[in-house]
């Protein structure tokens, strides 16, 4: 029960919050800002709507911000604010303090249900003066709308328009949504591992960009990367090694929730998939029983494929299935899980689709939605299932016409681990090369119709690279392009106006100690270069 004299105080603090949030605060200093153009920032994703108002607002050591206190989320998204604005300018902005008797500017973030755009990641930026006011719907919407402002926040302070330093922030409204729920990136720990450390500095960079999926490719023939307790081998044997022989690695239960929270307080789910009935040679060695190509499975160091196969006609191994998929079910909070599902081809197909019919089953039964590979809609699954479309056209065209949901990851196009080109330090080509401005100019519905398609996602399989640099050079700047195709309607993309924004992302990617790929189809902009044009 609340006592009555702190829902006194409740209406007092609230008074004082939505005094500042709705009335303009009379400027206590007039500053004469230089004219701004909000139409013209280097924005990525592009936003649906912009219109300027060519003010400025500035945001310096008088700012605060100010967030809705009685919805789940929105501090925390007020507080992650205020720590990229302190590691991008070294100003302390305080988050819902009382005392405002400093204060010139405020950030209102605050829940809205009146939104044109009422979906959950919606947002609405208006920016005046003294004023910024983020409204959502959501917490989720807040923070990709959190992310638009830190773009907007410029690089450099300007020292000549008070007596302090100020960061030019251009005024105006913005009115964004997304085109797809679904933008994914996949990252494959399982043919090299990747410290936990390196998946979350790739979550970092991808929530800049308003990804909201990150699916883990946790096992292969080559490891098996995540604790099962109940079959401790998977780990112990299967994840004992890699592609090339080093001692591959896994995560604990403990530290796959870790990388989920981490994850989740950035507004991005985990999606874990654990690949079968083929890519099981990992598992296969820990516990042979599970084997169904009838050779004895040995600890696999190279990058064939399509060699093993799960037993699809044991009830033990469906057993060791239910296992793995409650274990893993358990700590995974998201809705989806995947299970892989390709480039079975020692598997008859017959029993592949018993498989897959058998394997949907039990992730039903562990409360997720199954995501496969474009092959499982060969199965007779559920139209609730999804179909991840990468080579199969022919699979893609039965889950439509089945009425499931596609997710869009064509190879040709979303390959996150093909060659830019023949200079390229690392990557495949089995598809072709990729340059940077392929990634970008293609339209998910060009390969199916707009209403199957559930959003996009660029997987990043990892034969040949093995460390976060390497990681960094295959992914930036193309997965940057794919955040923009999953998040913009097609009639704002456009490749002449996106590769100067992209261009302009070169000081964030320096600042966050990202290795990109310095295409030479982009003329990079560097925070150096930026300061000699100041001087
Ligand atoms: C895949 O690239 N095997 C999905």
């Amino acid at each position: 029960m609340i006592k009555l004299s702190s829902v006194g105080s409740l209406f007092a603090i609230l008074f004082t919050i939505t005094t500042i949030s709705c009335t303009q605060p009379k400027p206590k200093r007039v500053i004469n800002f230089p004219e701004t153009n909000l139409v013209e920032e280097n924005l990525i994703p592009k936003p649906l709507e912009i219109i300027s108002t060519n003010d400025g607002f500035a945001l310096d050591k008088y700012t605060a911000i100010y967030t809705s206190k009685d919805v789940e989320g929105f501090e925390e998204v007020g507080n992650f604010l205020a720590d990229k604005i302190k590691s991008k300018t070294g100003i302390e902005v305080p988050v819902n303090i009382d005392t405002i008797t400093t204060i010139e500017t405020v950030i209102n973030i605050r829940k809205s249900d009146t939104l044109d755009q009422n979906l959950p990641e919606a947002y609405q930026l208006h920016i005046a003066q003294d004023t910024i006011t983020l409204h959502s719907s959501t917490a989720t919407g807040a923070f990709r709308g959190i992310q638009t402002l830190r773009q907007i926040i410029p690089e450099m302070s300007n020292d000549t328009l008070t007596k302090n330093k100020v960061w030019v922030i251009p005024t105006g409204k913005i009115i964004d949504s997304p085109q797809f729920e679904y933008r994914g990136a996949m990252l494959d720990v399982a043919r090299h591992f990747f410290a936990v450390e390196d998946v979350k500095k790739y979550i970092d960079v991808l929530s800049y960009y308003k990804f909201n999926v990150l699916h883990l490719h946790l096992t292969d023939d080559q490891g098996w990367r995540i604790e099962i307790k109940s079959w401790p081998k998977l780990t112990e044997i299967g994840g004992s090694t890699e592609v090339g022989g080093k001692s591959g690695g896994f995560y604990t239960q403990e530290e796959y929730t870790d990388i989920v929270n981490y994850a989740a307080a950035r507004h991005i789910l985990i999606v874990p998939e654990i690949d079968m009935p083929g890519h099981t040679n990992a598992a296969s060695v820990s516990y042979p029983f599970l084997n169904g190509n009838g050779k004895t499975p040995k600890l696999y160091k190279g990058t064939r494929v399509g060699f093993s196969t799960f037993d699809t006609k044991k009830d033990t191994v469906y057993a060791f299935i239910d296992d793995v998929i409650r274990e893993v079910a358990a700590i995974t909070p998201g809705p989806y899980f995947h299970i892989g599902g390709d480039e079975s081809l020692v598997t008859k197909k017959k029993d592949y689709i018993y498989f897959v019919n058998k394997v949907e089953k039990i992730v039903q039964k562990y409360g997720k939605r199954m995501i496969g590979w474009d092959e499982v809609a060969n199965a007779d699954i559920s139209s609730s299932s999804i179909s991840q479309h990468w080579r199969g056209k022919k699979n893609t065209q039965v889950a439509v016409s089945k009425g499931m949901k596609i997710i869009m990851s064509p190879a040709e196009k979303a390959y996150l681990d093909m060659k830019y080109d023949s200079l390229s330090k690392y990557g495949l080509d089995w598809v072709g090369h990729i340059p940077t401005d392929t990634a970008y100019i293609w339209t998910p519905e060009s390969y199916v119709p707009l209403k199957s398609i559930m959003g996009i996602e660029a997987p990043l399989w990892s034969e040949t690279i093995s460390d976060i640099d390497e990681l960094e050079y295959l992914a930036f700047p193309r997965a940057i392009g794919y955040a923009e195709i999953g998040w913009t309607v097609q009639e704002n993309r456009n490749w002449e106006d996106y590769k100067v924004r992209l261009a302009n992302q070169g000081p964030f990617l320096e600042r966050m100690n990202v290795k990109y790929y310095p295409s030479p189809l982009i003329d990079w902009k560097t925070k150096q270069g930026m300061q000699k044009i100041k001087k």
